[in-house]
């Protein structure tokens, strides 16, 4: 089958020609979606109505082994009794709408920040897959921010002072920013973990900035400094015309790429209207796609 790609954004995002994911398993077009992955780093597929296992299946196909620690699953056990499953909703255990000092609300909510999944995890997450199971009314976005034009738009002093430094992200820190503190045992778990600023995609040789809320510090700078540069990076990337906004369609089906984009929430009216999305998550470690 050939697939087609229709550009969202200026420098990346791309919108699918029809097709039907759970029924998508030939390696020719999985590599097809592969490559559109590599070129626009976002894409949007509409009219996926998969089922929780539907949805595992294929995060699989398409790219091997699921993450199971992004997110709140640091904090608790979803309802879908499966942490490759993230639950992405202001909905609690019974179904309800959480209430405003729900914990897990308040943790949910940081996605709000500009951010890449599982950056504080070793390995981190590589594509994540957002489903819309339900949405409200309202708009409720999800906004893109192309990390390589970001990089590309940097001068070569400033490209060049980036080379070989590495940076400290923990979910710790970046809930802190908000005010959400964890107790003593889950600061023991989440140890948070180290990466590359810039790194260079295998498949295409592009370079792109890596950051996230979680930043928290430049391994190889005095932590002032290195919090300033980070902030400055972010403030950077975040520019309108290196961003894509989603707006959600029932059934769309969203893949990211996490070491080439940040993504964040936009608010709504979250203690009054539900909204319920789905997230599969893929380790970002070597993959080849079977046949
Ligand atoms: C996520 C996420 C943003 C949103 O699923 O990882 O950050 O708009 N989602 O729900
Ligand atoms: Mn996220």
């Amino acid at each position: 089958m050939t697939v087609t790609f229709k550009p969202l954004g200026s420098t990346f995002a791309a919108e699918v020609s029809p097709l039907d994911l759970r029924q998508v398993r030939d390696r020719d077009t999985l590599m097809q979606l592969r490559a559109g992955m590599d070129q626009y780093a976002v894409l949007v597929f509409r009219n996926q109505p998969f089922t929780n296992d539907e949805q595992l299946d294929f995060a699989q196909r398409f790219d091997g082994q699921l993450h199971a620690k992004t997110s709140v699953a640091v904090l608790a056990k979803n309802r879908f009794g499966n942490e490759a499953l993230t639950d992405i909703s202001n909905v609690n255990a019974q179904g309800d709408i959480m209430a405003a000092n729900d914990r897990l609300r308040a943790s949910t909510i940081s996605n709000r920040l500009w951010h890449t999944d599982a950056s504080f995890e070793n390995p981190a997450g590589r594509y994540s897959m957002l489903s819309a199971r339900v949405l409200p009314p309202v708009r409720a976005d999800t906004e893109f921010a192309d990390m390589r034009a970001a990089y590309d738009a940097l001068d070569a002093d400033t490209q060049q002072s980036l080379e070989g430094l590495h940076v400290y992200h923990s979910i710790v820190y970046s809930r802190h920013v908000l005010g959400f503190e964890f107790g003593e045992e889950e600061r023991a778990r989440l140890k948070g973990a180290v990466h590359p600023l810039v790194r260079t995609l295998p498949a295409t040789g592009r370079r792109s900035l890596y950051l996230a809320s979680h930043a928290q510090h430049i391994e190889e700078m005095p932590v002032p400094e290195g919090r300033l540069l980070l902030r400055d990076l972010i403030e950077h990337a975040t520019q309108p015309h290196f961003t894509y906004r989603h707006e959600w369609q029932p059934h769309d089906l969203v893949i990211w790429d996490n070491r080439t984009t940040m993504h964040r929430a936009r608010p709504f009216e979250d203690k009054k209207y539900r909204r319920e999305l789905c997230r599969t998550t893929t380790l970002d470690v070597p993959y080849e796609i079977a046949g």
